[in-house]
């Protein structure tokens, strides 16, 4: 294992929250709180946030995401925003296939699969959420579950394509929960989504690719899970919306 050869990916989702006018305010604020990372800093963001968080962002060292991404390219899908869309207006990263995707709108892994292609295809970075819910980890499924919703998701994806994908191992169950993976928990869970890629692409592939774990993450728990040698970041939710604390993270994965 050479960690040194991925890099750390900081990444804050912050869901449905902040105004336009809230997330300029909340970007400004973090701009010099993190600007000496050696990790890449990324918020994706909702959809309405992202002119006023890309103007923000501006000139620092972070970028923004979006939350979401349809695989069309265009058409009648009321409601929906393509690749295209989001990349024109300065988007360089989309969260897919989050789990409240996935149990609150009818995400599958094929559609997960989809969403990833589009965002691939036109040049945007994928961070691809997998993750068990506690009753699967119970009946002992996670390793299979996660090794599964990795190669679905992953589904035609090139090896070049692959240089630009992060996949986020999140338990369900740690999720704004409060309670955390364990590092050692995070660590194998991030195994078994790298070696799901090492099956699909090889081992020296699975290596170069950044992992994050993400479920109740916080500046008190992030030096102990980034330290882990599968861990490359983090997904951050509830504390991506506190400068201060996000620091903190970003400031463990720089170490
Ligand atoms: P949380 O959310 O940090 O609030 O648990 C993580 C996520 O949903 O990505």
């Amino acid at each position: 294992m050479n960690k040194a050869v991925r890099k750390a990916v900081i990444a804050g989702n912050w869901k449905m929250n902040k105004t336009p006018a809230e997330a300029k305010t909340l970007i400004e604020e973090m701009k010099p709180l993190v600007a000496d990372a050696k990790c890449d800093v990324v918020l994706c963001v909702p959809f309405i946030d992202i002119p006023a968080a890309v103007e923000a962002a501006k000139g620092s060292n972070i970028k923004i995401g979006a939350e979401n991404v349809h695989f069309k390219a265009s058409g009648a899908y009321t409601g929906e925003v393509s690749a295209d869309m989001l990349k024109e207006a300065g988007v360089e990263y989309v969260v897919i296939g989050h789990s409240e995707r996935r149990t609150y709108f009818g995400e599958t892994d094929q559609t997960v699969n989809l969403r990833s292609l589009a965002a691939l295809n036109a040049g945007l970075k994928a961070i691809i959420c997998v993750g068990e819910t506690l009753e699967q980890r119970e009946l002992g499924y996670t390793e299979t579950l996660l090794k599964f919703q990795t190669k679905m998701a992953l589904t035609n994806v090139t090896k070049e394509q692959l240089q630009n994908v992060i996949i986020a191992y999140e338990p369900v169950w740690a999720i704004g929960t409060g309670v955390t993976a364990t590092a050692e928990q995070a660590d194998e869970g991030n195994g078994y989504v790298r070696t799901a890629i090492a099956e699909a692409y090889g081992a020296d592939v699975a290596e170069t690719v950044t992992i994050q774990y993400g479920g109740s993450m916080n500046a008190g728990n992030a030096d102990e899970l980034v330290a882990k040698v599968n861990v490359d970041g983090g997904l951050i939710g509830g504390a991506s919306l506190k400068a201060p604390d996000f620091a903190k993270i970003v400031a463990a994965a720089s170490k």
